[in-house]
Parts: C-alpha cells; structure tokens; sequence
C-alpha cells in the first residue's frame, strides 16, 4: 500500500512540475521582447564616417550592421520607401509608388502631409491590401499595441485598424518629447509591444545645402545624440536591454544643382501632358492622343541629355514599378545628380541635393543597424533589401507575415539562434518520456520491493517489523530520492 501511495505522490509531484514547465513555456512564446524602429530620413548609408558618432558605433560593436546599407525601392522617395519598410511588398503591390501620385479609380491625386499637414486624402490610397507592421501585430497578438510618431501612411485606417497611439505630422515637436513620448508608450500600463519613430533629419537639410555639406554633417551628429539620448531614457526604465532596436532610413542623397537641369520644356509642349510629381523620376499623363509624340520627343532626347524615358508598359522588371493601376503612362528618370525642371527658370530650382533616382545607385541607399537580445553582436553583412525588413520584424515579434516580397535569407545571419518553437516541443515531449519511464521503473520497482519484503515479513519477522515508515526508509533502501526532496510530513 505504501508502495502505491508514494507512487501517488511521486506522480503528484510530476504533473506539477510539468505543469509549471508547461506554463513557463507558453510564457516564453507570448513575450517576445518589444521592438523599436527608428527612421531618420535621408540617412545615406555611408554617413556613419563623417563626424564622431559614439551611440552609432556602440550599436555597430554590440549589434548587427549592414556595412553598404540597404538596397531600397523605386522611387528611391520618402513615402514609397517607408511603406516598403513596413509592409515588406515592392511599391507595385503597395501602390505607394511616390511621394504624389494619381490613382485612376479614385480620380484623385494623392496629397503627402508634408505638403500640406491637414490635407484629408481618400482612405483607399492606403488600404490597398498592404498590410504594415502594426496591423499584423494589433490583429494576430492578443496584446499587440503599436505607437507610431510620425511614421509614413501611419495616419491611415489599414484592414480597418490604426497604431494604438500615433503622433501625427507635424515638425516642430521637440525630437526629446518624441522620444519620451514613445518611451512612456512602451512603459505605461497596457503599453505597447512595437513602435515606429521617424525624424525628418538629415533629409531637410540635404536638400537645403547639399549632402557634402557640414551643416549634414552636424545633423548627422544630432541623431547620433538622439541616440545616445534615447538609450538614457530606455535605460532610466530598465527597457535598453530587454528590447530589440532597428535603426534605418528611408533613402540615401545625391547632389543637385542648377549646372545639372533637364527642362523639360525644349523637348515637349506642356500643353499636351499634366505632371504629377516632377524630378527625379517624372510622372507624365498625356492628354488625350498625346502620348505617342511625347514619347519620341523624349525618348529621341533621351540619348544625351541625362535621363532614361519608359512606356509603361516597359518599365523593367527589376524596378518592381509596372504593375500598378498608379504607374502614369509615361515615365522619366533623371540620371544621378540631374533634375528636371518644367514651367519654371533655373532661379526657381532650389534643392543642392535630391534623391528620388533609380535605386541601382549606391548613393541612394540608406543605412541600417540593430541591437537587442534577438541580435547577435559585432555580427556584418555587406546589404540586404529593405523589403526584408518586414519579415524580420515578423520573426522578432512572433508573428506570421502577410504574404510579402521579403525573405529571412540575410537577416537570419545575424539573428541569435532562435529558441526555435520545434525544439523545444520536442525536447519537452522528450524529457516527459524519460521522466514517465523513470517514474514507472520507480513505482514498479517499489511494488515489487513492497511485495518481496511483504512476502518476507510474513513468512519470518511479521508484519509490522516490515513496515517502511517513511520515504526516508525508502531512500535508505533505494538511494534514489535525494533526502532534501523526501518528505515525512505527508504520512
Ligand atoms: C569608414 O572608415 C573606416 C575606417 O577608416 C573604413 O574602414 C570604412 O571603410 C569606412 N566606411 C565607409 C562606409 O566609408
Ligand atoms: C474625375 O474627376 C474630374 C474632376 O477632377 C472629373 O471632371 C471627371 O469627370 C472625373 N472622372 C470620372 C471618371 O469620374
Ligand atoms: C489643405 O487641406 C485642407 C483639407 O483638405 C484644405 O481645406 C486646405 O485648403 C488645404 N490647404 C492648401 C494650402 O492646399
Ligand atoms: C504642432 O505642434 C505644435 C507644438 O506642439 C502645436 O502647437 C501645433 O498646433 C501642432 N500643429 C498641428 C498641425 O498639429
Ligand atoms: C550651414 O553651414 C554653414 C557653414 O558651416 C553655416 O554658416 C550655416 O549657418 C549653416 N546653416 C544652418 C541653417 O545651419
Ligand atoms: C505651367 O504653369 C501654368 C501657369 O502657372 C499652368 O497653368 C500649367 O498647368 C503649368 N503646366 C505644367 C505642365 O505644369
Ligand atoms: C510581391 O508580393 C506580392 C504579395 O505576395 C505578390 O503578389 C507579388 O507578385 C510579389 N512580387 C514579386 C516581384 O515577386
């Protein structure tokens, strides 16, 4: 009998330790650490050289780098680029396809924020089927809440959701109560497990003075200390090391200037087209039997004036730009560093730097970096494509990507090796197989004793001299339970 009550015991004492191992396990799959990204507009991929920027290095020291940066999307603009970033799709399955564009169904042009901050654009621009980041966090995760300060298309109802909290547009808020804003979202009550943070720097002043100038230089040193004043914050509130952190952008910068205008004008007669958006990549709608001549005015000027001319229908498949209701009929494309300009003298031209252009250009590409306890340390790679950036916040959150243009192929080399899902159910399954055997062997061996020295006693010292008192008689004979874990108290 005592045999099958320590058993009992014994198999007790097992359920909870499974149980409590159970537990432990599904708490380690919903609490996948909190991501940020950080986007700082126009953040070429070769800035890191050009001022002292200790937070930066830090990060390269004790994170991941992309020594070239990312390959972005055309066109290589703001808009475009920080809807691929979220959404992992090319711009023609998102349809953000520039900073302006025209939609047909619609019949309206798209208006960005930064051209007028409360313009009210039509909420099928956006929600196209595209599906960002936060969407999948806020509709797979029971507890997905997501900030966004500022971030592109954020203000926009997606698949019927929003950010949990999102600052609008607007440029002067104070980048420090940006960040502590974003720092209170994520440590409030039911605060957030993802946040998006955009700065408008170093791109303003890019195309102000030029990317060679030091006045970008110093704004590269100002979100480096951004940096430096965002680690303080998450550190003051114990979140630095617990939260996995990318830091990117949108696009990279090439110079301009008014020796390197293309007008327009010479070659066509801007009675016959409407424009979209202008420079570096035009959008020409031509009127009505307009288009043919447009088409071999420009592509006959084409040769050597500094920009390539496509049909829609012959945009190439590597810019990933054709398939989209959007794309206008006819496209142009500046060479690096040139503009066009239509309407307009040189003296109206004012940007000393520009990007926009096809993104074969290294010039275009932005920078990235990251570091959290999901990265591994000191880890490089050479580039990978911004599209993959989906993905990867995917696989940091623990969520199942939308269908996308991604992969994990790159990123995955500088990820920790995953506490992957599959092992553990298995090594789980496996240990509960060794414990049951273990434990049957146990009680089987203990019955058996039980019967033997039961069948002893009555044949020769009696019953009651053969009694086994407690587990610590048991432990004495069987030497298998330490004497710590053997309890008298029971019996
Ligand atoms: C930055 O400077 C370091 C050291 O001089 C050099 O090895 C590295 O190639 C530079 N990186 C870029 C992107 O210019
Ligand atoms: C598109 O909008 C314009 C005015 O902006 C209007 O003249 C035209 O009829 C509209 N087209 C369609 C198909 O609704
Ligand atoms: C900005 O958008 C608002 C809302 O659509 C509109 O009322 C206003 O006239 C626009 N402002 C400019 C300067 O276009
Ligand atoms: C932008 O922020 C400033 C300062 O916080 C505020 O006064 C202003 O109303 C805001 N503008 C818009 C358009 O929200
Ligand atoms: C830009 O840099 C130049 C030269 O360093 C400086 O004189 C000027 O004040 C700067 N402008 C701004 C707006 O920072
Ligand atoms: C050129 O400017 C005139 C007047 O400002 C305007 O009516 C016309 O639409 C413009 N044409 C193009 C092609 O931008
Ligand atoms: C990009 O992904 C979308 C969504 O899965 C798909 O429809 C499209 O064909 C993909 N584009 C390319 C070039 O693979």
């Amino acid at each position: 009998m005592l045999a099958i009550f320590v058993c009992l015991v014994f198999c007790l004492v097992l359920a909870f330790l499974l149980l409590a191992s159970n537990v432990s396990i599904s708490a380690e799959k919903t609490s996948s650490p909190p991501l940020l990204i950080i986007s700082y507009d126009g953040f070429r991929w070769d800035y890191l050289n050009r001022t002292r920027t200790p937070n930066f290095d830090h990060i390269i020291k004790h994170g991941v780098y992309a020594r070239r940066g990312l390959v972005n999307v055309f066109a290589t603009s703001t808009l475009t680029n920080h809807w691929s970033m979220v959404t992992g799709l090319y711009p023609e399955s998102h349809g953000i396809i520039d900073n302006h564009f025209f939609d047909p169904d619609v019949n309206k042009t798209y208006i960005p924020l930064y051209q007028n901050w409360s313009a009210v654009n039509d909420p099928r621009f956006y929600d196209t089927g595209a599906e960002p980041i936060w969407v999948t966090n806020q509709l797979q995760k029971e507890n997905g809440r997501s900030g966004s300060v500022m971030w592109w298309g954020a203000e926009n109802i997606v698949k019927n959701t929003r950010p949990t909290h999102h600052m609008p547009y607007n440029l002067t808020i104070e980048s420090t109560y940006i960040i502590d804003t974003m720092v209170k979202w994520f440590t409030q009550d039911s605060g957030i497990n993802l946040g998006l943070l955009y700065f408008s720097e170093p791109d303003h002043t890019a195309h102000q003075f030029g990317p060679d100038s030091d006045n970008v230089t110093q704004m590269i040193g100002k979100a480096d200390e951004l940096t430096g004043y965002l680690f303080r914050q998450l550190s003051r509130n114990d979140l630095l090391e617990d939260m996995n952190i990318i830091f990117t952008s949108d696009h990279g910068f090439a110079s301009a200037s008014k020796e390197n205008l293309i007008y327009l004008d010479k070659y066509i007669d801007p009675s016959w087209y409407t424009v979209i958006h202008y420079t570096p990549v035009a959008a020409i709608m031509p009127k009505p039997g307009k288009e043919d001549i447009i088409f071999e005015k420009l592509k006959a000027a084409s040769t050597d004036n500094h920009f390539t001319v496509y049909r829609k229908k012959d945009i190439p498949d590597r810019l990933r730009y054709r398939n989209n209701i959007r794309t206008p009929p006819i496209i142009i494309v500046a060479d690096i560093t040139y503009n066009f300009i239509t309407n307009m003298s040189a003296d109206q031209f004012k940007l000393a730097g520009n990007h926009g252009y096809d993104n074969k250009y290294e010039d275009m590409h932005p920078f990235f970096l990251a570091m959290g306890p999901s990265f591994k340390q000191g880890v490089e790679v050479e580039t990978f494509q911004m599209v993959d950036l989906y993905p990867l916040m995917c696989r940091l959150l623990e969520l199942q990507p939308a269908p996308n243009n991604g992969s994990l192929d790159v990123v995955s080399l500088f990820l920790q090796d995953q506490q992957n899902s599959i092992w553990t159910v298995s090594a789980y399954i496996l240990s509960l197989a060794v414990i049951i055997t273990l434990g049957g062997t146990f009680a089987v061996a203990s019955v058996w004793h039980y019967c033997q020295k039961h069948k002893s006693s009555e044949l020769g010292f009696g019953r009651t001299a053969a009694r086994i008192h407690s587990f610590k008689d048991i432990n004495a004979q069987y030497k298998l339970i330490p004497d710590e874990e053997a309890h008298d108290d029971g019996l």
